[in-house]
């Protein structure tokens, strides 16, 4: 008789056996937590905690705002639900991702031209509220404020618990606040002193950078998301997208891991509180893998003329007193689990 291969069965569906990362150990005592997209996670969960309220039914119009990775995780979860669902992006959505998300039954709704002056995520937002008016039976997942966003990342740090022998520090990018925030909301219930280290880009005004563009897209925003608990970080960086880009490639380059720029950006923060700290075990999220990335970031061309070809990046951060001065390639703060008001209101010491 042929010996039993297949004991807990396969996976019931392509998210439940996309949705948790990789654990690589990519130096000693530094692991990355690689996801194929980290959004299929939150995307599955929130939806099943809305059918469990009764909020969702099959004539149910899903509405949401993304700037991509949310989007493609909803629009893998709705299609194989059998949800109608309409996306609502900006530029960054390249006509590739839109593609796949339309050939994944989404309707995706870019704003463009004089709607984006308020700015990128003021003019989503006012989108979806015209979206949901022509609906009577809708339902916005809201990534930004729903606390199933967070709620989603227990299973990560549960994951984290029982493969690694201790955890001293997390590093991860912040957009939502979700995978950060959750992550160490459960974490910390197992070691309270897990110091949290948070990654935007200048421009972004999660952490009270000052507004501005950013090339850099996934993490940052231009509105500051309920999801973000503030009081939970010890220390914030900012990192510029050239920045970000050379690291994303050193990633590939040297440790094979291919990945997109968000990545580089945790990567490169990761890497330099590992070499300060030598003894400590390090978490690095990395939340999506390169392809979407592959002719603009992993293209010299492309940085070039974006202005994002750097050629080596600076070996450490510049300490800064408050979050109005986070500018050029990489500066830090110490935030010490203050509420946001408490830093930007006050000079901060670092
Ligand atoms: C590629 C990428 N990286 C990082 C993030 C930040 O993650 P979070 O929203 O959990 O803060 C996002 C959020 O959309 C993302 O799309």
């Amino acid at each position: 008789m042929a010996p039993a291969l297949a004991i807990a069965g396969p996976n019931r569906t392509v998210v439940e056996a996309m949705e948790l990362p990789r654990l690589i150990e990519i130096e000693p005592g530094l692991v990355g937590a690689a996801f194929d997209l980290m959004k299929l996670l939150p995307a599955r969960y929130i939806l099943d905690r809305a059918e469990e309220q009764g909020l969702v039914d099959p004539s149910t119009q899903i509405v949401e705002t993304t700037s991509g990775t949310f989007g493609l995780g909803l629009a893998m979860v709705c299609r194989l639900r059998g949800y109608q669902l309409t996306l609502v992006g900006d530029p960054a959505i390249d006509a590739r991702l839109a593609r796949r998300l339309r050939d994944l039954g989404a309707t995706v709704s870019i704003v463009r031209g004089a709607a984006l002056e308020e700015g990128v995520q003021q003019a989503r937002l006012a989108r979806v509220e015209r979206l949901k008016s022509r609906h009577d039976n809708y339902f916005v997942p809201n990534q930004y404020d729903n606390r199933d966003n967070a709620a989603a990342y227990g299973v990560v740090a549960e994951l984290l618990a029982g493969t690694l022998a201790g955890i001293d520090c997390l590093v991860g990018t912040v957009g939502s606040g979700g995978s950060t925030c959750g992550t160490t909301q459960f974490l910390r219930t197992l070691y309270p002193e897990l110091h949290l280290v948070g990654v935007d880009t200048p421009g972004s005004v999660v952490f009270g950078a000052l507004n501005g563009p950013r090339l850099l897209r996934g993490l940052g925003s231009s509105l500051v998301p309920h999801n973000v608990d503030h009081r939970l970080f010890d220390e914030i960086h900012w990192v510029d997208a050239a920045t970000a880009f050379f690291m994303t490639r050193h990633l590939y380059r040297r440790h094979c891991l291919f990945l997109g720029p968000t990545s580089g950006a945790a990567f490169l923060v990761a890497q330099w509180w590992h070499e300060r700290h030598p003894n400590a075990n390090v978490v690095v999220l990395l939340p999506d893998q390169g392809y979407r990335y592959a002719d603009s970031v992993y293209r010299d061309t492309w940085l070039a003329k974006n202005e994002a070809l750097a050629s080596r990046v600076p070996r450490e951060p510049i300490s800064i007193s408050h979050p109005h001065e986070a500018s050029g390639s990489w500066t830090r703060i110490s935030w010490g689990r203050r509420s946001r008001d408490e830093v930007v209101g006050i000079a901060a010491t670092s």
